[in-house]
């Protein structure tokens, strides 16, 4: 989603600026844009519907050590207005001289964009963010930019994280409120970054601004704050950096993801496992004990944290409740309550306003998120990360599965810690987990071979059912999730025994009806009620199953009830990536999706 750099250095700016655009585009965008002081002191503008490496073209023609050494970059995932260049940032001020670039939403913004008009100012584009730059420009008449910047902030209602530059001046200002900003300087130069990895090989560490903080970006950074606030925050070291994977063998992101899985369970189990059964790995968290746990997320994490609620009010007797985060209104939260927030990004503007919110009172917060030092991480009272390595595809693949076994080893080690799992229990139990991988593999060896049939035949199907019971339902909701968003086809998920109170009216001829098959009690009659129907039954199961992706069990403790037949969840990956590769759709970029999700 939308991505912001900016920066002042000795040598032009562009190549900074392109390169920590590329490093944003993991996170989905429709359209480019950067604007550099050029030459002759104007604000030179380039923006683009393609990719980054278009732009990039586009600026080596120009002559770029003619180009300026100040300047401002964006990603843009739309909100408001279609995806066009006009509509795609950095958006000018009526005189060209001011360029800004915006994340977040004005809520506020037809109001004001009407009382700028009102006042005489032209407008470009039809997104919110530019009625910011027409307030700077209200604002800059004899004062500096930093001023300037502060009072159009204050006439705004909504997210934001900004940067602003004047061509004329070469002042450079970003401030921010409710969207992640951070800022950071070294021998390369000033920078500022929606994302601290846009600008990790240029730094050594950064500082995180605040909501209502706005500062000037040079060699004297001035920085204005909140009051009761410190001067300027803590410095934090740059996190390590990640290289963008290559796909060696493989023809997408999605299926080097999916594969990676055995190996994504085998590293958490081998840096969590042997802090479970006594306890150590929860009680280094430093969190009070609990009586309850709030599950927190969206999307797949949403769905990981409702298949961890089951798992622990069912194994436990400890009551959950799963919050989707924008519906965090709702939410009621009781004392002694642990939320456990699950965000693959850290950045999902949705968990984050939820966590700013008061809805959840005072409750400590728990991050489980593959990237400790984004805002999730920052703002949480603990964080345990989940160790997928860099997830490309936009689809949560890996970093589900290691959502899921990271929140599990939590879960186990907190019951040891507060006396309500016995330790040699909480043992066998972790030596189940182990053959996690295993059970990994085998669920992915056995899709690749079931599935591509399986896609060929229901490729004309306008929709899909998913179905299970208890856990299987939870994953069978995270298989529909994927076969949506991959696909474009409807998918619904349904606990079985809901069929006939409704969704069987749905089964026609044909009609294919995905079950998690675990032999849960009373599913063998939930099916038999599709096949009835001519329903096409999909059976993930044991071995003579329509995909075989469940390995024998009975051997294990674990067995279904605790953790449940999570590897089904491989096999609706595997389906949902193969259907929408017959469909000619694009399995890491699906249309209209974001990586990570920076706008609620
Ligand atoms: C689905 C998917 C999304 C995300 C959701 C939350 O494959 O990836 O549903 O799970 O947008 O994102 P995070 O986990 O970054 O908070």
């Amino acid at each position: 989603m939308c991505g912001i750099i900016a920066g002042v250095s000795s040598t032009p700016i562009a190549p900074y600026l392109l390169e920590g655009l590329e490093r944003l585009e993991y996170r989905g965008y429709d359209s480019v844009g950067i604007a550099v002081a050029g030459g002759s002191h104007l604000v030179m503008r380039l923006r683009s519907t393609k990719r980054v490496k278009d732009l990039g073209r586009r600026v080596r023609d120009l002559d770029v050590p003619r180009l300026g050494t100040i300047g401002i970059g964006h990603t843009r995932w739309a909100t408001h207005g279609e995806v066009s260049t006009r509509n795609a940032h950095p958006h000018n001020d009526c005189t060209g001289r001011l360029a800004i670039v915006h994340n977040g939403v004005i809520e506020n913004a037809a109001e004001l964009r009407e009382l700028l008009v009102g006042l005489g100012h032209g407008f470009g584009s039809d997104v919110d963010s530019e009625v910011v730059a027409h307030l700077v420009e209200e604002a800059r008449a004899g004062s500096s930019l930093l001023d300037a910047v502060r009072e159009a902030t204050d006439a705004l209602v909504g997210s934001w994280a900004l940067a602003v530059f004047d061509g004329t001046t070469d002042e450079l200002v970003v401030a921010s409120h409710q969207s992640p900003l951070v800022v950071a300087h070294s021998v390369h130069g000033h920078f500022a970054a929606s994302d601290i990895g846009a600008i990790a090989p240029w730094v050594e560490d950064f500082q995180v601004l605040e909501d209502g903080d706005v500062v000037e970006i040079n060699a004297s950074p001035r920085w204005h704050r909140r009051e009761g606030l410190p001067p300027e925050p803590e410095l934090r070291a740059r996190p390590p950096m990640h290289v963008q994977p290559s796909l060696v063998v493989h023809a997408d992101y999605m299926s080097k993801e999916i594969e990676e899985q055995p190996e994504v369970a085998a590293r958490i189990m081998t840096e969590l496992g042997p802090r479970v059964a006594d306890g150590e790995l929860w009680r280094s968290l430093g969190l009070p004990d609990f009586a309850r746990v709030t599950f927190l997320g969206c999307g797949t994490s949403l769905n990981a944290g409702r298949a961890l609620g089951q798992l622990l009010t069912r194994n436990s007797g400890v009551p959950h409740q799963c919050i989707v985060a924008s519906e965090v209104a709702t939410a009621s939260v009781e004392d002694k309550t642990l939320v456990m927030a699950l965000s693959q990004s850290g950045e999902t503007a949705d968990v984050l306003r939820a966590l700013s919110s008061n809805l959840l009172g005072s409750a400590p917060v728990l991050a489980v998120t593959n990237v400790g030092h984004s805002a999730l991480g920052r703002r949480a009272d603990a964080v345990v990360e989940c160790s997928a390595g860099p997830e490309i595809g936009v689809a949560a693949t890996k970093t589900y599965m290691a959502q899921l076994l990271t929140g599990t080893c939590i879960i186990l080690s907190a019951l040891v810690a507060r006396g309500t799992l016995d330790p040699v229990r909480a043992a066998q139990l972790v030596g189940d987990l182990q053959r996690a991988p295993d059970l990994l593999a085998q669920a992915i060896g056995a899709s690749r071979r079931a599935v591509p049939a399986i896609a060929e035949a229901t490729s004309e199907a306008p929709g899909f059912l998913f179905l299970g019971r208890g856990a299987g339902w939870r994953f069978a909701e995270e298989g529909a999730l994927k076969l949506t968003e991959l696909t474009y086809r409807w998918a619904v998920s349904y606990p079985a025994g809901e069929l006939k109170h409704g969704p069987l009216a749905l089964v026609e001829r044909g009609t294919p009806v995905v079950v998690v098959d675990d032999q849960a009690r009373r599913l063998a009659v939930d099916i038999s009620e599709v096949a009835a129907r001519g329903g096409r039954v999909v059976r993930i199961g044991g071995p003579g199953s329509t995909i075989p992706a469940l390995g024998n069990r009975e051997a294990t403790v674990l067995g279904i009830p605790w953790c449940g037949p999570f590897e089904s969840v491989v096999a609706m990956q595997v389906l949902a990536r193969e259907l929408a590769l017959t469909l000619g759709c694009d399995v890491d970029k699906p249309r209209n999706l974001a990586k990570s999700v920076t706008v609620h």
